[in-house]
């Protein structure tokens, strides 16, 4: 059976940018861009995206397409022994899904409860208290919160019916799932922007603090917050490169993805600060005391902001609406790539038909997030999270990063890239896959490692913490039996030295 195929240029670099525009971009960079110097975040950001965040994404549509492979088909043809990172990463990129969605199912309840603004003026109380009526922790899991399982079920359903079809499904979505929250960024920037406070919210954001410069823990958060939003490590880059041809041109759309995705991020900021600018001036608190990022400034910050603002409940609700359809579309591009990103990788390996895997996974994906749709899920998603989002993903990059670039060799991989690129790459390509990914990323680890022993994440009890440990620790054995198990494609096995244009 032929490889599925992109039916556009188009198609492939909109899905990719969808995948790396997410929830990160609009809640996790504004906050992190604000808690770590402002303005002066930007030189640390840049320094990352190019020395680390270009090549490394560049080096997965590269061996993805020259291999025509998944993950861990593609580090099997590097060499045998890596196959196991392959599917190190999607099956993290497969545990992330259970969550993702069930933030997608919130994302979901807060559109219908938008309309009146149900929230008032308690956001807080709200969304804790009436709509997630979280536990005192995670030891007390409560009872399902079933606006919540609904949620999680139509978004299951979305994501099926996007991936049904393949590319072509996904082609047709992306074509407005991802140009949408584009367009509600920039007319909620808009409306943010000209309310009054909004100058000193973006002041906020803005305004660089040079000495935080000095401090090894910004340049740790700008390389983490590059490699996490440009969603490298959990095998989607991988995949959807494999859907191109061969000599589709890779340094191009590499840059243009990049370049797209952080375009986002910069009109989340700003849609996102303005605003809390204009809550800060009218409810006469400094703006430090009102900003925050993740869950909390998208439920609780925002919503509160929105109640403010002039014209009533109309206009509120439907400020309210083009907030959350922006998180929603921003959102399930992301969602769906990791779920592709494992289907590729089940598809390549075992031949499973796409369609019953499908199921199976949404299936299995909907029953594993009822976990974090009870009325303690909030605590698992954010302890789950820390152990996928953060480690995972670093040990991930540290070890694709050796294998292409050193088992491989990232000269090889770049004298393929040049041969279908316009823009041609120089040396620094090999030294930022050789050098500076790995290294940089031990360092984040060790600086994480050293942290989390001094202070635990999140303050949660501590055999809480060890479960989180555990599933972080399961997924390399359990990818080390996938890649055990024979594959029945028997050309599977072929460890290729170079990459070369012949099958085609
Ligand atoms: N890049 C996404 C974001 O910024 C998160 C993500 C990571 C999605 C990895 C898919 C894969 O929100």
């Amino acid at each position: 059976m032929a490889r599925q195929k992109w039916g556009s240029r188009w198609a492939f670099v909109l899905a990719a940018i969808g995948s790396a525009a997410g929830l990160g971009n609009a809640w996790r960079f504004p906050y992190m861009a604000y808690s770590n110097g402002g303005g002066a975040f930007y030189i640390p950001y840049f320094v990352a995206l190019f020395i680390a965040g270009i090549p490394i994404l560049m080096a997965e549509f590269g061996v993805g397409q020259g291999f025509q492979a998944s993950a861990p088909k593609a580090m099997r043809k590097i060499s045998k022994g890596a196959e196991f990172i392959g599917w190190w990463a999607v099956i993290t990129g497969a545990i992330i899904t259970f969550y993702y969605n069930v933030i997608m199912a919130w994302i979901f309840n807060y559109l219908y409860h938008s309309l009146g603004v149900a929230w008032k003026n308690d956001p807080k109380g709200f969304f804790f208290g009436d709509f997630l009526k979280l536990t005192d922790g995670p030891g007390q899991l409560g009872g399902l919160r079933w606006p919540i399982v609904i949620g999680l079920f139509i978004a299951w359903l979305w994501v099926y019916l996007i991936l049904r079809k393949g590319t072509e499904s996904v082609g047709k979505t992306v074509m407005w799932t991802v140009p949408l929250p584009i367009i509600l960024l920039l007319i909620l920037g808009i409306r943010g922007i000209t309310l009054p406070g909004a100058a000193t919210g973006l002041n906020f954001l803005f305004e660089p603090n040079f000495a935080k410069l000095a401090d090894p823990r910004v340049w740790a958060n700008a390389f983490g917050q590059i490699f996490f939003s440009l969603s490298v490590a959990f095998g989607v880059m991988i995949a959807y490169g494999s859907y191109n041809d061969k000599k589709n041109d890779i340094a191009n759309n590499t840059i243009i993805t990049a370049l797209g995705n952080s375009a986002t991020s910069f009109l989340a900021g700003i849609a996102v600060f303005s605003v809390l600018g204009y809550m800060a001036q009218q409810t006469n608190v400094p703006v430090d005391e009102v900003v925050s990022g993740g869950v909390g400034l998208a439920f609780v910050v925002y919503p509160q902001a929105i109640s403010l603002i002039p014209g009533g409940p109309i206009v509120q609700s439907i400020i309210g609406l083009a907030f959350f359809v922006m998180l929603l579309t921003l959102g399930i591009d992301s969602a769906f790539s990791l779920v592709e990103a494992a289907e590729a990788a089940a598809g390549d390996k075992f031949k499973i038909n796409m369609k019953s895997f499908l199921i199976g996974f949404s299936i299995v994906g909907f029953i594993f997030g009822l976990i974090f749709a009870t009325q303690g899920g909030l605590y698992w998603l954010d302890i789950i999270d820390h152990f996928m989002g953060t480690y995972a993903l670093l040990v991930v990059g540290i070890l694709e990063s050796i294998v292409i670039g050193w088992i491989f060799g990232a000269k090889k991989l770049r004298d393929y890239i040049n041969s279908v690129s316009e823009i041609k790459i120089g040396s620094w390509f090999d030294i930022s896959l050789k050098y500076v990914i790995p290294i940089v990323l031990i360092f984040i680890l060790a600086l994480n490692i050293a942290d989390e022993i001094k202070n635990p994440y999140g303050g949660y009890p501590g055999w809480s913490l060890a479960i989180g440990f555990l599933v972080f620790i399961l997924v390399p054995i359990l990818a080390v039996i996938f890649a055990k198990i024979p594959s029945k494609d028997e050309k599977y096995d072929v460890v290729e030295k170079e990459i070369t244009f012949e099958e085609e």
